[in-house]
């Protein structure tokens, strides 16, 4: 039996690629590259020396997601395609809501139809909302502030109601923090369109010269130097949650909400002194208004997820800076 990848050429989908298939398991990918390149197929192929079915399929086009589960012996889902940067979901709200709920809803109505009801689903710490009480447990109460995270926790929802109609399905929603780091070879790595979003490839960019400096969203937080609080785990950290988390979803049925975290935060000035250090190149900053939207501190109570998976995150910051590194330097222009 297969597990199906749906956004598999993507980030946090490739690396989990490359770990599913060391640890011996078939995988089938599906994904529209909307936001990856098919190269990255090529690579996941040349670092684990296995080949695989790929399937360039919009989750939009049900006869096409359906065609998928009527050629291949799938067991198991685990669900990265979706649309996820924050201010983009707010010029276009319509775009995300389409894209990521009817997308996963499509997914679904196929696994009832093939019988397969065992998701692993990619969801954020954004669910936490504007919760200050840190660190985040599982039991917090929900809430978003944008339409990208609307849409995460509306689908944590849609997969509750589909487990409670039907007792038989077993779903793990994995709340991620903040995703950073690289595979080692330089293969593989985070590849934005355009200017980045999120910090640390925002850094990498400023580190190997194709943006002039890093705007510091915020240096009047309540955190010890007055600049944001994260809880960044490496990319191959959080892909081996997956390795877990399917395991654990085909023990038995139920549904369960996971951090998957370090459970340590780090401060926007730390990270790019950690990066200085494991690029040896300057990353020159400017301290620049607080971005809408964004919180003091998050990071995780990652204890559920050693307790439930026996996962836990074991690299640390430099060696994520020093990865992320590696694949910018090998790629300055992305995949
Ligand atoms: P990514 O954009 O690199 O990967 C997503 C993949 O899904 C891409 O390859 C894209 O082409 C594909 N895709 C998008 N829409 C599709 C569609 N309609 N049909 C088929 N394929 C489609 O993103 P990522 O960083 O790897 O994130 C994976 C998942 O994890 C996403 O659901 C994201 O929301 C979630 N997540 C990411 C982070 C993060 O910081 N990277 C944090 C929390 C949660
Ligand atoms: C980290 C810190 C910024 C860029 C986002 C999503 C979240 C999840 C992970 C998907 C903050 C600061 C950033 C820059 C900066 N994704 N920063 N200058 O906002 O914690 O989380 O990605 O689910 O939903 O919201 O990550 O990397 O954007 O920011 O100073 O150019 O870096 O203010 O303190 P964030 P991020």
């Amino acid at each position: 039996m297969s597990i199906l990848v749906t956004g598999g050429a993507g980030y946090i989908g490739s690396h989990t690629c490359v770990e599913l298939l060391n640890a011996g398991e078939d995988i089938v990918v599906l994904d529209n590259f909307s936001n990856s390149k098919p190269d990255v197929i090529r690579r996941i192929q040349e670092l684990t020396g296995k080949r695989f079915p790929v399937y360039a399929v919009d989750i939009l086009h049900e006869p096409g997601v359906k065609k998928v589960f009527a050629n291949e012996k799938i067991d198991a889902v685990i669900h990265f395609a979706g649309l996820k940067a924050v201010g983009e979901s707010v010029q276009i709200p319509l775009t995300y809501y389409h894209n990521n709920i009817t997308g996963t809803i499509n997914l679904c109505a196929a696994m009832a139809e093939a019988g397969c009801k065992r998701i692993v689903f990619s969801s954020s710490a954004t669910v936490y909302g504007t919760n200050t009480n840190v660190p985040f447990k599982e039991d917090y109460p929900l809430s978003t502030t944008n339409p990208y995270g609307s849409t995460k926790l509306m689908i944590e929802n849609i997969l509750r109601d589909i487990w409670v109609s039907d007792n038989s399905w077993s779903v793990a929603l994995l709340r991620y923090f903040n995703p950073i780091g690289a595979h080692k070879s330089g293969l593989l790595g985070e590849d934005p369109n355009g200017i980045p979003n999120n910090l640390l490839p925002y850094v990498a960019q400023v580190a190997v010269g194709k943006l002039p400096q890093l705007n510091v969203y915020g240096s009047d937080y309540d955190t010890p130097d007055g600049t944001g609080v994260r809880d960044y785990l490496h990319v191959v950290d959080l892909a081996l949650g997956h390795l877990d988390a399917v395991r654990h979803v085909r023990k038995g049925a139920g549904v369960e909400a996971i951090n998957l975290g370090t459970g340590k935060g780090y401060s926007v000035l730390e990270v790019v002194a950690a990066f200085e250090r494991a690029s040896g190149r300057a990353v020159p900053y400017k301290i620049a208004p607080r971005r809408a939207g964004d919180i003091a501190t998050c990071y995780a109570d990652a204890s559920k997820a050693k307790a439930l998976l026996g996962w836990q995150a074991v690299r640390q910051l430099d060696e994520m800076c020093a990865d992320s590194w590696s694949f910018t330097r090998e790629n300055p222009d992305g995949i």
